[in-house]
């Protein structure tokens, strides 16, 4: 007997891919093989002045705390601070950095630890941009804030979209990426979708033979709304690093050509 003739319905099936698994996935082997690098390094300028200003008397949190960078030097400086990231690898070669440090792996969108636990909730240098989907954006903000303490800060530096580059040049090719992935969409009569807006894989450059990286850059606006959906618009300012580190926490505006701004949640104290 012959096949029965496929249906339409068949041949016309999305290709089904879960995304947020297949960054999971990228961002595993990445970060595996970048943990040499993040191993080495000290803190950046503006994180000594952090560690400073809000860090030094606080119980921390170190969220997507990669291979021991900020809680080994946060440890030598005498402070509390807890590191939890989703990779194995890098939490392996954090622990031994800096073994006396508590260490959790788990992923920023589910953490394990009570509420109202941390002075200080710090997501630095871009964990925030291996989030591949807004659901996972939504989830680890609304974590972010439940583990922090009454009268407590968190704080969640972001990769820039509007980031300018030397001449413009990150800005305008940025721009042609975003028009080349419409044309591309348009050419293809939408049998072909591109990955999402302004989410990247890059070639990663700070370990030799690395693997690509992603990261979503996400935009002043959209870090407001993500605060905002989470019901903590009052309580959520975006400021540009020169603000949080003079005190002031300068709202920057969605044009801030800087490299990175920081999500800035104050959590008011209980009565
Ligand atoms: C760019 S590295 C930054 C490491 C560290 N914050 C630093 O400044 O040295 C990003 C880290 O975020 C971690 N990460 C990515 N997705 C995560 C998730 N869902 N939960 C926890 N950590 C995550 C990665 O495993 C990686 O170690």
């Amino acid at each position: 007997m012959p096949p029965p003739p496929r249906s339409d319905a068949t041949e016309q099936r999305p290709f089904d891919i879960d995304y947020s698994r297949m960054i999971r996935t990228l961002n595993e082997a990445h970060y595996a093989t970048e943990t040499s690098f993040y191993t080495a390094a000290g803190l950046r300028g503006c994180e000594e002045r952090l560690w400073e200003r809000h860090g030094r008397d606080a119980r921390i949190l170190d969220v997507g705390c990669g291979a021991g960078r900020v809680t080994r030097a946060v440890a030598e400086l005498g402070g509390r601070i807890t590191g939890v990231d989703i990779n194995t690898a890098a939490i392996d070669a954090a622990r031994q950095a800096a073994p006396r440090v508590e260490y959790v792996e788990a992923s920023m969108t589910c953490l394990p630890m009570p509420d109202d636990f941390f002075d200080q909730v710090w997501c630095l240098r871009f964990s925030f941009n291996a989030l591949a989907s807004d659901d996972e954006r939504l989830a680890t903000i609304g974590e972010l804030w439940r583990v922090c303490t009454p009268g407590g800060m968190v704080l969640v530096e972001a990769f820039n979209w509007h980031h300018q580059g030397c001449l413009g040049l990150v800005r305008a090719a940025n721009l042609l990426d975003l028009l080349a992935r419409r044309l591309h969409t348009y050419g293809s009569r939408g049998r072909s979708v591109p990955i999402p807006d302004r989410d990247i894989l890059y070639l990663a450059n700070k370990a030799a033979g690395a693997a690509p990286g992603f990261a979503h850059l996400t935009t002043v606006r959209e870090l407001r709304m993500l605060a905002e959906r989470c019901g903590l618009g009052p309580h959520a300012v975006v400021s540009s690093e020169a603000g949080l580190l003079d005190g002031h926490l300068t709202p920057v505006r969605t044009r801030h050509g800087a490299y990175s701004m920081w999500l800035v949640l104050r959590k008011p104290e209980e009565h």
